[in-house]
């Protein structure tokens, strides 16, 4: 079960669902002459994530079962944690022609075959139930829900064969898989590690926390989401130059991997909170960094609710453990980072602005404070949106 003492995957195996390449021409040939599903969005992260194991024990699309009770319980297999859904799902007209036992390729944008499943099981999908538990909101204007939305109302499942976790990858040289991040940990000689899940620049409250957590354990995973996020999020290789300039700059080579997670952003706060971590685990991390309103928006979640759904779970089960951290902001009065566990600041002498704020003043090529965000991420996202 132990993997040369890095923490075991979600319920206990790495799944591989990658085939070799003689089986991969011969899937190929194949799809070509099999009904076609091209996949969203999501569903193409979704499949790149459990192509290399990152959704393990999940080996593909949730059947009706483990989609239920994901949804109802935050249970698969019985008992496991699990607390997001991963679906496969097609519009009804599309279902009708695919009956159980069928097999069906799934395609790429461009319908290029990415991998084929043999449908076991279809089953309709329960929007207004993810809605309900797992968004905690069916507003339209939510992101998630927005995409969940546009999505199918039935759903496929049954065992995948991948032929490509993706054509043209983005980043290929920081997209690493669970097992090429537990190698790079083992050959660091990390035994605890910290994930920084993020889909901004890191700026200065972000260094900060992560800067925390480094100080408890011996690596720190820099591991931004790189796959589908809202219009109006900062795109991904903007990002990767503000991430690349920061750990150059200030933080320890020795002591700091960055690789990208290709995942889908759903904003589902707690619920999201709890996959983020599981995935984590996966990929090695023993810690995983949980601050203020993650994977929320808008004001959909409380500040802590993501912190506090943690609570709910025996820590065992969960595996991987939740660095909680406060609101952080620069104290005047400190001349530091600070929380109002460490500080006793008044409104006035603490530097908080908002998202619009900064993104006015990047937009008339301002630099937000220092005690905001570095010079060197400024300039990346002025200059990205001088020509963005
Ligand atoms: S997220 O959607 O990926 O959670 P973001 O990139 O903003 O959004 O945040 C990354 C992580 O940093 C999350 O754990 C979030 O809670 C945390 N975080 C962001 N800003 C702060 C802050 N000012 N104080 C404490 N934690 C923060």
């Amino acid at each position: 079960m132990h993997d040369h003492g890095l923490i075991p995957p979600h319920g206990g195996r790495l799944v591989d669902l990658l085939v070799d390449v003689g089986r991969a021409a011969r899937l190929k040939a194949e799809a070509a002459s099999l009904p076609q599903i091209r996949l969203g969005d999501r569903q193409q992260c979704d499949l790149e994530l459990l192509a290399v194991g990152a959704l393990s024990p999940l080996a593909g699309f949730m059947n009706a079962a483990d989609y239920r009770g994901a949804c109802e319980a935050m249970r698969i297999r019985g008992n496991l944690v699990w607390s997001v859904p991963i679906v496969c799902a097609v519009d009804s007209a599309t279902a009708e022609r695919l009956d159980e036992g069928r097999r069906v390729a799934l395609c790429d944008d461009a319908d290029r075959p990415l991998a084929v499943m043999t449908i076991a099981e279809k089953y309709r999908r329960d929007k207004p139930l993810e809605f309900d538990k797992v968004y905690r909101t069916s507003d339209p204007a939510h992101p998630g829900v927005k995409v969940t939305q546009a999505e199918g109302d039935v759903c496929l499942s049954g065992p995948l064969e991948v032929i490509t976790p993706r054509y043209d990858p983005e980043f290929a040289d920081y997209r690493l898989t669970p097992a090429q991040t537990r190698a790079a940990f083992r050959s660091k000689g990390w035994r605890t590690v910290v994930a920084f899940q993020t889909r901004n620049p890191i700026h200065r409250a972000h260094e900060y926390i992560t800067k925390c957590a480094l100080e408890i354990v011996d690596g720190l995973h820099v591991h931004p989401l790189v796959g589908q996020t809202q219009p109006g999020d900062i795109p991904a290789p903007v990002r990767m130059r503000c991430y690349e300039a920061l750990l150059d700059n200030y933080y320890s080579p020795d002591r700091t991997l960055l690789s990208v997670w290709p995942a889908a952003m759903r904003y589902a706060g707690p619920r999201e909170a709890i996959l983020h971590a599981l995935v984590r685990k996966n990929y090695g991390n023993t810690h995983f960094i949980v601050g203020r309103d993650h994977a929320g928006v808008g004001n959909y979640y409380g500040t802590y609710d993501a912190q506090r759904l943690f609570d709910e779970f025996d820590p065992a089960e969960i595996g991987i453990t939740p660095l909680r951290f406060e609101n952080t902001f620069w104290c005047r009065r400190s001349g530091a980072m600070a929380s109002d566990k460490t500080t006793r600041s008044t409104p006035e002498e603490r530097v908080s602005l908002s998202g619009t704020a900064v993104r006015d003043m990047l937009r008339r090529g301002e630099r937000p404070p220092v005690e905001f965000t570095r010079a060197e991420v400024a300039d990346i996202l002025i200059e990205a949106m001088r020509n963005g």
